[in-house]
């Protein structure tokens, strides 16, 4: 079975798609890491991610390996973990412009549906219900308020110490939502199949019992 979860940047996916995951015994496979570890390559190379021809070479040299260790996503880039690397908002903001690259989504695409093939997973991502996975058993479209996004954002930054801008957190939402919303390939959109959930007024508690019962009703 697959589930495929998608929304804007901040809307909670992947913290509730791990919980529920957890509770219902679906591998949960975390797409934007996947973007993210293209765009950790760029970085740390130097490369122009508006050429062309440098972006099909970065990708002809990277290969993406995701494992599973004690039920927690591992995200290898080129034999490296990456995955604590890839959090940084700066490599989440190139994620999303690499993102808008035909070369560096078809390398990412065989890939995700190679895992769901094999596997009952809950994917999620921008383009997982739209465009990966359109057959998917469930499939759940993740929002909330700019501001709710923005101050859970902010929470979480304060909560590590950090002192963290609010106008500058709304700021990189709204640009990061306009460039993953308006790309010409597999934009963000909610599936015409998609079941609503805006999580705004919702506690974590609400949203994964709401998606514990849809998985019910499908089974
Ligand atoms: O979910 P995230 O913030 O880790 O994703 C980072 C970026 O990767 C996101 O802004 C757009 C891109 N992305 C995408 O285009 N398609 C996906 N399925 C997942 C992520």
């Amino acid at each position: 079975m697959n589930i495929a979860i998608d929304g804007p940047a901040g809307a909670g996916k992947s913290t509730i798609a791990k919980l529920v995951a957890d509770k219902k015994g679906f591998i949960y496979v975390d797409t934007g890491a996947m973007y993210r570890s293209i765009a950790l390559y760029i970085i740390e190379k130097n490369i122009n991610s508006d050429d062309e021809v440098d972006i099909k070479n970065a990708c002809d040299n990277i290969d993406i390996k995701i494992k599973h260790e004690d039920g927690v996503q591992h995200i290898y880039l080129n034999d490296r973990d990456v995955s604590t690397d890839i959090r940084k908002e700066e490599v989440g903001n190139m994620a999303s412009k690499a993102a808008t690259k035909k070369v560096v989504r078809d390398k990412l695409l065989n890939l995700q549906r190679d895992i769901a093939a094999s596997n009952d997973v809950i994917m999620d991502g921008r383009d997982i219900g739209t465009f990966v996975l359109p057959d998917a058993e469930l499939k759940i479209y993740l929002t909330a308020s700019v501001m709710t996004r923005a101050q859970r954002r902010y929470d979480q930054l304060a909560e590590k110490g950090e002192s963290p801008d609010m106008d500058k957190i709304a700021e990189d939402i709204e640009k990061r939502d306009y460039q993953d919303m308006h790309r010409d390939i597999a934009p963000l959109k909610q599936a015409d199949d998609a079941v609503l959930l805006d999580t705004s007024d919702m506690t974590i508690e609400e949203v994964i019992s709401k998606i514990s019962d849809l998985i019910d009703n499908v089974k």
